[in-house]
């Protein structure tokens, strides 16, 4: 569904001007508004997903209409257009919730990436405010936090599972979860008052993999001082887990497909014959068929693993799982942690959404247990996120007149005048009628304002 932006301007060359790059350019449904009154009316049956708003209207100003939008919403996307443009009514807007500020003439290559961040961050706001109620309510396995509809589909297949012996096959990348699936399929199933037995099969060395997995008698070889028993005896009447099942070598391969077909086994260095009764869950990160291809996996082994595949999508591909998980680990790691973090500013979340996290649920429980210890107020912010996640954070500065503009993002905008004054000072080398004229002020007001922000000019020293 296509997005919409309301206009209002009643100069009909800018709002003709504006429809045109909003609608003809960017693809935008649009309104146009010529005084403040016709919208507030409009507002009353429709909402847009941003507003662009003039500050010099006929009758009730923009900056009214943009405080009595923000008595009943708090969140619109409201971006102001002044032809005064100074900082002072750049700063009025801020204080009074806008979203950003532009001076007239408008630069639309600047308002382009405004535009759509401010819509992008309404989305996201208002779905983390929807799922926060349907998570809690919706999701029954205890501990797998998800809103996403792929999500959806693995808890469909595991509740498909719970009530069967079916072998189960987990595919995934590293971090999506597997293992936590794997629990959810024992732990509410008919075997949950039995044994869950987890076996990674990569982390064994290979020469202790069968005796491990299949236990020995003793004097099978040396150092086997006494009988042990594998987890498959101690699986017994429950479940056992084989994760990183790829990793298996073809000779406990043979094994293992014995114990499926026959359910039975011989200890290492044994005769008898165990019988076992264990439903087999297992967990893989590389493509099996793959492996199988290349003669690395057997077939029929495969086939007896794979009855019943449930696939974990990665992170990158679920994204309206990532500000569910943000909050829940928030949570998580503030208690583990005895700490009370409120939470992350709207620039940090555009980084985390954006990320791609290769490492998945892990990587970012990790990430966030990282930034809830470094930061050091209660809001943790672009910069507390560890350096790979903001690759593109040394975006240049550009400057423009009245405010400073980071690549596509907008500087929070409180910082704005502080941040302009500081700027305009360092191009000019702290020439005070030259920052002046950059930013259409008077000398008088910026030594009011730099002894307001404590700002030292270097060349008075
Ligand atoms: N949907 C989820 N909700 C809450 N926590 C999750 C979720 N998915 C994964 N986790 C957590 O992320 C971490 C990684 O999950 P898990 O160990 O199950 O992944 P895995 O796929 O087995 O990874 P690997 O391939 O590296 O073994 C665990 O701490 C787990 O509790
Ligand atoms: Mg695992």
């Amino acid at each position: 569904m296509s997005k919409v932006i309301f206009i209002v301007d009643d100069e009909k060359a800018i709002s003709k001007l504006l429809k045109y790059w909003v609608k003809d350019k960017w693809d935008y449904e649009t309104e146009v508004f010529d005084s403040g009154e016709t919208l507030l009316k409009r507002l009353d049956s429709k909402k847009p997903d941003l507003l662009l708003l003039d500050i010099m209207l006929p009758g009730i100003s923009g900056l009214e209409v943009l405080k009595k939008i923000r008595t009943k919403d708090e969140q619109l996307p409201v971006i102001m257009l002044s032809a005064q443009g100074n900082v002072e009514t750049a700063v009025d807007s801020l204080r009074y919730g806008a979203y950003d500020y532009f001076p007239k003439p408008i630069d639309v290559q600047r308002l382009e990436p405004a535009v759509k961040n401010a819509i992008k961050n309404y989305e996201l706001t208002k779905e983390l405010e929807n799922l926060k109620e349907s998570v809690q309510k919706e999701y029954s396995f205890d501990n797998i936090i998800s809103a996403d509809k792929k999500m959806q589909e693995v808890f469909k297949l595991v509740s498909k599972v719970l009530d069967n012996d079916i072998t189960v096959l987990i595919n995934g990348e590293s971090g999506t979860g597997k293992e936590l699936i794997a629990k959810a399929i024992h732990y509410n199933g008919k075997r949950k008052d039995k044994p869950f037995i987890v076996v990674n099969c990569a982390s064994i060395p290979r020469e202790l993999l069968e005796s491990e997995l299949f236990g020995h008698e003793k004097g099978s070889f040396t150092g086997a001082h006494q009988r042990k028993l594998g987890k498959f005896e101690l699986a017994n009447e429950g479940t056992i887990f084989l994760d990183e099942v790829g990793e298996l070598e073809m000779l406990l391969q043979a094994k293992l497909l014995r114990v499926i077909q026959e359910r039975e086994f011989e200890r290492v260095g044994g005769t008898e014959l165990i019988k076992t009764n264990v439903r087999i869950l297992s967990a893989t990160n590389i493509d099996l068929r793959e492996a199988v291809k290349t003669k690395h996996f057997r077939e029929d082994l495969y086939y007896r693993l794979n009855s019943f595949p449930i696939y974990i999508p990665p992170l990158r591909q679920r994204k309206s799982d990532i500000l569910v998980l943000v909050e829940y680990f928030l949570k998580k790691c503030n208690q583990k942690l005895k700490k009370d973090i409120k939470g992350f500013t709207k620039r940090a979340i555009k980084y985390i959404y954006e990320y791609e996290w290769p490492g998945n649920i892990r990587e970012m429980e990790n990430t966030i247990e990282r930034c809830i210890i470094i930061v050091e107020n209660d809001m943790i912010d672009v910069e507390d996120l560890p350096v790979h996640m903001r690759t593109n954070e040394e975006a240049s500065y550009v400057e423009q007149e009245g405010g400073l503009f980071e690549g596509d993002n907008i500087i929070p905008f409180e910082k704005l005048k502080e941040d302009s004054i500081r700027h305009a000072l360092e191009v000019t080398q702290g020439n005070i009628v030259e920052a002046a004229k950059k930013l259409k002020l008077g000398r008088a007001t910026i030594y009011r304002l730099m002894e307001k922000y404590k700002i030292e000019n270097r060349s008075n020293d």
